[in-house]
């Protein structure tokens, strides 16, 4: 196997940090131990939660691309690094939804916790400034983010890794309430699946009892945080 180093910092963010290496194409991603909410309002800073986020991402990456999800991970460096293919990001948040709650409840007045009848998927401009508002697929083209064909194609995408993760989660007694996604095109063009999907992205609810094991623990002061993000490993790791 290759063996790629980090050289020189891409990008230092609130959470992760991106390194080039020797080969163009791929990249080092290092997980920080830090955790912010309410865009870095809220910050606080936990030891083992970076090594829990690349673990758990790294698995389930590696899992979906098993299953045909092309994503940009490659493989772990270490406890706090994965090298990936390196992208270029598409500004389009989505978000699945499988049971109401956050600001979906919020904005549509239904309670947490309510079932969605059908999954939602919902597209979101990546913009800071304007705090990620929604958008449909005629103002995504519109701002040049995609085309129509790339926007069906990151939604199918979408709907078929959440129909893995949903059955991987509840085998791991675990419900897969929602959770956020990206996606970037490599330099030839192809759109993959990029980011992460650990419980800083997610909300994840034991099946049984309701407890939350993701980053509402921190959002909501709830305590207990990375012991959440640690069962969430274990279960899954099981
Ligand atoms: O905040 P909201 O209720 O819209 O979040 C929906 C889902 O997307 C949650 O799982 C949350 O953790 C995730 N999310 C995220 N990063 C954001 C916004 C939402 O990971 N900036």
């Amino acid at each position: 196997m290759e063996n790629l180093s980090k050289t020189e910092l891409l990008y230092d963010g609130n959470e992760k940090q991106i390194y080039a290496t020797q080969d163009p194409d791929k990249v080092i991603i290092r997980y920080k131990d830090v955790t912010t909410a309410y865009k870095n309002i809220k910050r606080a800073r936990f030891e083992g939660i970076g090594a829990y986020n690349n673990k758990i991402s790294a698995m389930l990456f590696e899992e979906l691309g098993k299953e045909g999800i092309d994503n940009h991970f490659i493989r772990l460096v270490s406890d706090t690094e994965q090298l990936c293919r390196k992208i270029v990001w598409i500004n389009i948040v989505v978000v699945v939804h499988n049971w109401f709650a956050g600001s979906l409840a919020r904005r549509l007045n239904i309670a947490e916790g309510v079932k969605c009848p059908n999954v939602i998927v919902d597209f979101r401009y990546n913009s800071d400034e304007l705090d990620d508002p929604l958008i449909n697929d005629d103002q995504a083209v519109a701002l040049g983010l995609a085309s129509y064909e790339e926007l069906k194609f990151i939604d199918a995408t979408s709907r078929k890794i959440n129909e893995i993760l949903l059955k991987r989660f509840s085998d791991a007694g675990i419900k897969l309430v929602d959770f956020k996604i990206e996606f970037g095109r490599t330099a030839d063009g192809q759109i993959i699946l990029s980011d992460e999907l650990s419980p800083d992205r997610c909300r994840l609810w034991d099946a049984e009892t309701g407890k939350k094991l993701d980053k509402d623990r921190f959002r909501q002061d709830l305590g207990y945080i990375v012991d959440g993000y640690k069962e969430v490993y274990e279960r899954l790791k099981k």
